[in-house]
């Protein structure tokens, strides 16, 4: 098949080789699934059947319903004291991402990429003909100004930056924030700051990026915090001139983020979502504390995932072991250019978190 060029270099056969081994399991052990597993606040349940015979069938505006955005907007300035020039609503924060990546990245433009990373920066990066920068965090992924400078020299256009990150749930440091967004004024780039795991944070408050630089454009979303990721809810916040260049690729490429849904999301960051983050910390708690003694692991500030280092030191090698003993996790090679380690979700029930630990220490004893 005549299939275009630009496809040769977007790979998905790692995470795609986990899973089909996966596929064959009988009733696995599951920490490789990047999304909450609780279902939504019952509010939310009942604004969508509300909005489903509410005759919200059609196109919205491009941009978005202008009540959510408004929430949006009213969301960032009272609860992170960021007040956006411009808002759009967008499929899911993946949808922001990509028509990011399409109105900034010229062919051969420098993007700095702190790795590890979520796997779509470096693809769409490719996709656009940008020029991957990685920026190297390990062993503790800690992502700072001085690493970023090192990597990324006088020059780059766009500064990837995810707080809390996936996979490692690194949260970066509020000094760290300002450096940072001291350098991307210095060298010129945009920062793409995904903050879809805003509500995930466990021992510090979240800060926004939005906050520290004027051209941050901050990408956020409905799927994690309220446990709707199918539902594609997102939105990207910051300077007006970018925003309008992705409400005119989203007009001809999504059209709108999901009409209904955008109604039934309404309302829904006033909700007290505390009890879930509480259970989410004592997951975070029990998965670090039952691992620490046997893998190399950071204590994650924020997200939902442990991104330890792989006994004998190949994650690939390491996660076929697993898969093995019906245990299913991402070898780190999916989000980095190295393959040291491996990421497991602890968005899972408790009892199933219990049953990978014991696995996990079998494993290495
Ligand atoms: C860092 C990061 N950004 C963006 C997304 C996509 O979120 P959404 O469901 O809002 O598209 C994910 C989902 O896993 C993620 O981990």
């Amino acid at each position: 098949m005549p299939i275009a060029h630009r496809m040769r270099g977007i790979d998905s056969s790692g995470i795609r080789k986990a899973f089909d081994l996966a596929r064959q399991l009988d009733h696995p052990i599951d920490l490789s699934i990047g999304q909450p597993d609780f279902d939504p606040p019952p509010e939310i349940i009942e604004r969508a059947r509300e909005a489903l015979g509410g005759g919200f069938n059609r196109y919205t505006l491009t941009q978005g319903i202008e009540e959510l955005r408004s929430e949006v907007r009213q969301y960032l300035r009272e609860k992170k004291g960021f007040d956006p020039e411009e808002v759009i609503i967008t499929s899911g924060a993946a949808g922001g991402i990509m028509l990011a990546f399409l109105a900034l990245v010229n062919p051969g433009e420098r993007v700095a990429i702190p790795d590890p990373y979520f796997v779509i920066y470096k693809h769409l990066c490719t996709l656009v003909g940008g020029a991957p920068v990685y920026v190297d965090t390990y062993p503790d992924f800690a992502l700072t100004a001085e690493r970023l400078e090192k990597a990324i020299g006088k020059k780059s256009k766009l500064l990837i930056f995810n707080n809390p990150c996936n996979p490692t749930g690194a949260l970066v440091r509020r000094d760290e924030m300002k450096a940072i967004a001291e350098l991307a004024e210095k060298v010129g780039a945009v920062i793409l700051s995904d903050e879809v795991y805003d509500f995930f944070t466990y021992d510090n408050a979240h800060e926004s990026m939005g906050k520290h630089s004027d051209s941050a454009l901050v990408l956020g979303g409905y799927s994690k915090t309220f446990g709707i990721p199918g539902w594609r809810i997102g939105y990207a916040a910051g300077p007006k001139k970018i925003i309008e260049e992705m409400v005119k690729l989203q007009q001809y490429s999504y059209v709108c983020a999901p009409s209904v849904l955008q109604h039934a999301v309404l309302g829904a960051l006033d909700l007290d979502m505390h009890n879930k983050l509480d259970d989410y910390r004592k997951k975070r708690d029990m998965v670090y504390e039952g691992l620490r003694g046997s893998y190399a692991c950071t204590k994650p500030g924020g997200a939902f995932y442990l991104f330890p280092g792989a006994p004998g030191g190949s994650g690939e090698a390491f996660v076929r072991k697993a898969i093995e003993k019906n245990l299913i996790l991402v070898p780190g090679s999916v989000f980095s250019e190295r393959d040291s380690h491996f990421r497991l979700s602890f968005a899972a029930p408790d009892e199933v978190l219990i049953r990978a630990i014991e696995v996990l220490r079998k494993l290495v004893a």
